[in-house]
């Protein structure tokens, strides 16, 4: 089975099995059948983090568990469960338009709701670990249930326990939010505000954040279904404060912003990658986006290893340039 329209780079890669499932008990017989065939497994969501290098010698699962389910809800906020295969951005547009507020930030990012949780994603200025209540999932080798509390999903910047010890080991069902009935926008992120006051906008609503975002991103990031990439490829390194006093001596108009950990400094990978001279370049079917220097995409037939070539490229010139190593955001197969 041919994976290119199940991975939003739209890399051609051959999957030896593919299979999809709706519910927990069809996930369950998979596993069941699986454990006599012992072929490696990928878990596919949306696809839209995921560089595909070479073909996959094994079963790829899909993902399509659907519902979103109230679990319970007071005056001031609910609870809801929301299946593992549903588009993320069709479920933040439900919530918006139930006025359930937390989301609208997150507006128009690519994937599934059961992909959201294992690299929390982010968005102006809201990460998705804010709202989840909690994360339910198939253990894959004792095939049993096991519930993850927000604190036990170890969230940090485009990380969570999924992606480091527990890389593999489950799939994620269903997720819990808790959204606020009363809003409270968070508009603290500069794009959005100027958006609004372009509006003319002075007391928004979440549908008016959820539509910023959707203008901001549609601006700048490409549109997978027109072309091929995987939204930010590198994660914003934090480095040193010390680190970034020697870069912004040589380097004063650095754009930056104070780190997640004490005495660390969040540099934007895109203004390294423009500063660099990889703005809007192109090497083959491949190239950094001429609008969002930190999106690398596919013009149409590239190989998954082109895109990696590009991408040590890029580092190399950025390491050369500030002495900072790019890590990788997208999940490479
Ligand atoms: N910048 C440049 N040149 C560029 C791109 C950015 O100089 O080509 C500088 C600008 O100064 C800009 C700053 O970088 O002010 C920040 O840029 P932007 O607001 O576009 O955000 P980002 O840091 O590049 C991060 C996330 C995005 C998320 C935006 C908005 C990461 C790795 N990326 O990008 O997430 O949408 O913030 O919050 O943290 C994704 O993860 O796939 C993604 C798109």
């Amino acid at each position: 089975k041919d994976l290119k329209k199940y991975n939003s780079f739209a890399i051609s890669a051959q999957a030896k099995l593919f299979t999809v499932f709706k519910s927990e008990k069809e996930l369950l017989s998979i596993l069941e059948e699986l454990e006599e065939l012992n072929e490696p497994m990928l878990l596919l969501g949306g696809g839209s983090n995921m560089l595909f290098t070479k073909d996959f010698e094994g079963i790829v699962l899909k993902n399509e568990i659907k519902g979103i389910q109230i679990l319970s809800e007071n005056a001031d906020t609910v609870l809801i469960k929301c299946g593992a295969g549903e588009v993320w951005h069709e479920f933040v547009l439900y919530c918006v338009g139930k006025g359930w507020a937390g989301l609208e930030n997150l507006s128009l990012i690519p994937g599934t709701v059961g992909a959201s949780p294992i690299q929390n994603i982010g968005a102006y200025g809201v990460e998705v670990k804010d709202t989840i209540e909690s994360v339910e999932c198939i253990d894959i080798e004792t095939k049993t249930k096991k519930r993850f509390s927000n604190s036990e999903c170890i969230f940090g910047y485009r990380e969570s326990i999924f992606k480091k010890i527990y890389k593999g080991k489950y799939v994620i069902t269903q997720v819990a939010f808790r959204l606020k009935k009363q809003p409270k926008v968070n508009t603290s992120y500069g794009a959005i505000q100027q958006v609004l006051d372009e509006k003319g906008i002075t007391s928004p609503t979440i549908r008016d954040v959820s539509n910023a975002v959707i203008e901001i991103r549609k601006s700048k990031l490409p549109n997978p279904a027109q072309l091929g990439n995987a939204g930010s490829f590198f994660k914003n390194p934090e480095i040193p404060s010390k680190d970034f006093d020697a870069l912004k001596t040589k380097f004063p108009d650095i754009v930056f912003f104070p780190g997640t950990k004490p005495d660390t400094i969040k540099v934007p990978a895109g203004w390294l990658i423009e500063k660099a001279g990889w703005k809007g370049k192109s090497i083959g079917n491949v190239g950094v986006h001429r609008l969002q220097a930190l999106v690398l995409v596919n013009y149409g037939g590239a190989s998954g290893q082109e895109i990696v070539d590009l991408s040590l490229e890029v580092r190399k010139s950025v390491k050369e340039l500030f002495g900072i190593e790019l890590e990788p955001e997208v999940n490479m197969i």
